[in-house]
Formats: structure tokens, sequence, C-alpha cells
């Protein structure tokens, strides 16, 4: 069953949408992320379910209920901004216990759930601290807790992390995730983080120009993804010029060089044009690392790059270049540069895109 529903839910500015008929599913304690960049209108969403923004058109369900005018107080909804600075001049046991008073509730219970909110979230014996006598880590997950007290139905974030500095969104990104699946509460993470996206959601929608290009798990993604747009804003690609030979379903085999090769197609491809073939780094395997049945190309070495873990090389195919990355590992084999070496890669691991 799903717990948010969005029905071509639109947002329009003016002249422009800032989000265009977004129809999304989310499950009942799923955590779904919004991953795009500056601009592409994941706010303005997540604006729009937390009831702060009224859609132009479209519909939002919440479990059965229709909820499109509903104001937020009545969505039981939690959200938490990108700098949701907390009161400076509460305390954090004031801070968390600010929503159940609003709330009307008994003091004996708003202690209660005070001191649970503080064991959650790892903060247990901080209720007496004031803001400027915690770390930033420590002020969001006070921000989290001030949420979490209420015990809403939904979790909406917006960038949680980004006014963190790095070692502490690594750190706080496990632990929201490890949070939200004890609580079980379905979440909606906005972020233009595409580390975060991966690591935390059960799947994630890319957001381009107000609308969700794609949605899948992390790993059809980052694997499978179905556009340009996508497969250069996740992660690093070889993007490849090609000509399309022949389509066979899936699969096409494409032109590289004089070569002739096997990928996996996505829609669009056809027979007759030009298409870009996308191959991770980390899939262009070399040397005796290129199995029997791996595509196979010739490729000059142009430089090798020692990164510690990995060892990365740029390589020449035709007129094109091509970057893999391999694990260093004890007995690798290395590629000095100018040798002209085989490379290749498994074709379930390339796919041939509209250019
Ligand atoms: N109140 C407004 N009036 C006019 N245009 C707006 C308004 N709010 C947002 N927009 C526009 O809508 C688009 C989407 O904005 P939104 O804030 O949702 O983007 P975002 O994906 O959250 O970006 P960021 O990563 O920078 O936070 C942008 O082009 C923005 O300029
Ligand atoms: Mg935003």
């Amino acid at each position: 069953m799903s717990d948010i529903r969005l029905v071509n839910l639109t947002k329009t500015y003016g002249e422009g949408n800032a989000v265009s008929e977004i129809n999304l599913n989310i499950g009942e304690g799923e955590f779904f992320s919004l991953l795009g960049p500056s601009g592409c209108g994941k706010s303005t969403t997540l604006r729009m379910v937390a009831g702060f923004i009224k859609p132009s058109s479209g519909r939002i369900l919440i479990g059965s209920d229709d909820v499109t005018g509903l104001p937020p107080e009545k969505r039981d909804i939690g959200i938490v901004f990108q700098n949701y600075a907390i009161f400076p001049h509460m305390n954090v046991a004031e801070n968390i216990a600010f929503g159940l008073k609003l709330r009307k509730r008994g003091r004996e219970e708003i202690a209660r759930r005070v001191t649970e909110a503080l064991k959650q979230v790892g903060l247990a014996g901080y209720g007496e601290r004031y803001q400027r006598q915690l770390s930033g880590g420590e002020q969001q997950r006070v921000a989290l807790a001030r949420v979490l007290v209420t015990e809403p139905r939904i979790l909406l974030l917006d960038e949680p992390l980004s006014a963190l500095d790095k070692g502490l969104r690594e750190e706080m990104k496990f632990w929201i995730k490890d949070l939200q699946k004890k609580l079980g509460i379905t979440t909606v993470y906005v972020t233009h983080d595409q580390d975060e996206a991966l690591t935390m959601s059960d799947r994630i929608g890319v957001m381009q120009k107000s609308r969700i290009i794609q949605i899948g798990t992390p790993q059809e993604i980052y694997e499978r993804p179905k556009t340009l747009f996508v497969t250069s804003f996740i992660g690093h690609s070889n993007i490849l010029d090609v000509t399309v030979r022949g389509r066979h379903g899936d699969d096409v085999t494409v032109d590289l060089a004089g070569r002739e090769l096997r990928a996996r197609a996505a829609d669009g491809v056809a027979p007759g044009g030009a298409a870009k073939l996308v191959v991770r780094p980390e899939n262009v395997l070399l040397g005796g690392a290129v199995g029997e049945r791996d595509m196979r190309l010739d490729a000059t070495v142009l430089s090798e790059t020692y990164q510690g873990a990995i060892v990365r090389y740029r390589l020449q195919v035709g007129a094109q270049e091509i970057v893999a990355e391999r694990q260093n590992q004890a007995h690798v084999e290395r590629f000095a540069p100018g040798t002209v070496v085989t490379i290749g890669w498994d074709p379930e691991w390339s796919e041939a895109l509209v250019a």
C-alpha cells in the first residue's frame, strides 16, 4: 500500500513550472529521495506535500486521504529544513517539547516523551543544553527529535545535512537511515548529493527541470540510467560516441572506432543513428582481467594515476578517450603510459543511450 501518492502534481510561477506533473507512489516505511541539481523543483515538491505551498494543479494523498486542500498542521507530517536552527533562547528539552505544548499535552507526558526522543537521537542527558553548547550535528539531531516527538506519520527532510562538514555528513547519513528504519517512518528526503541518495534511499526519483525523469532503486539508477542527464549526474561515466548498427530487443550492436560491440540499449536507440555508449570506469577491464566473453578493444595508455585505493588510467581508443579505474590490490597488473593494451567490458555493463 502506498502512503504518499502524488497525482499530476504541478506548481506554476508566472510563465514557468517549478514542478511539472509529478506522479509518484511512496510506500509505507519507504525512504524515498528526490535527487537533482539546484532549481529542479525538489523543495517545491516537498513543500507542497507538507502543505506550505498550494499546488497549481494535481492532488496529494496520504494513505487514502486526499490532503490537497488541508493546512500543514492537519497533515500529520514532520519536516526538517536545511538550516533548521533550533530556538536559541530555549534549551534542548524545551525545543523538543515545543510541538507537544502546542498540542496541549500534559506535563508528565511531555517530560516522558522528551526523554524518549532524546534517547532516540542519541542525546540522552543533553536536555539542559543550549544551541551554543551543541555541535552542528547535535543541533540537527535536536531538530530531528523535535519533529519525531510529535510522532508524525510522514517525515520530510530538505537537505538536512548540507550545512554540516563532510565528516559529520558521512556519519549523519548512516545515522538517519538507521533511525528511519528503526522507526519505520515513511520518509521523503531531498538532496542534490548523489552519495547521500545512493546510500540512504530505498528508491530515488531523479529530477531535471521540474520533472521526475527516472525512478528506481539506487542500483537501478546507478547501473541502468535511462538518459545522459541521469548518467552524468550520478557518478562518473565514460560517454562515448558510437554509431548504432542493429537492435535486437534490449540489445544493440554499435560501432566504436571500427569495432562492433554489443551493449544494452535504452528506449529510443535505433539502428543507423548516432548514440552514446556509457561505461563506468570501474567496469573497464585491462589486460589479463578482460574475460573471454567481454567486448575487446585495443587502447593506448595515455596516463596512469596512482590514487591510493584505486589506480586510474586514461586510455585512447581511436579518437576517443576512455577512463578505467582499478582497485589497487596486491599483485595487480600495472600498465605504463605509451603501451598498447587490451581493454574490455561485459556488454551487460555497457548501455547505449540516445545521444
Ligand atoms: N516563490 C517562487 N516564485 C517564483 N519562482 C520560484 C519560487 N519558488 C521557487 N521558484 C522557482 O522554482 C524552481 C524550483 O525551485 P526549488 O526551490 O523547488 O528548487 P530546488 O530543487 O529545491 O533547488 P535547490 O537545490 O537550490 O534547493 C526554481 O527555478 C525557482 O527559481
Ligand atoms: Mg531546495
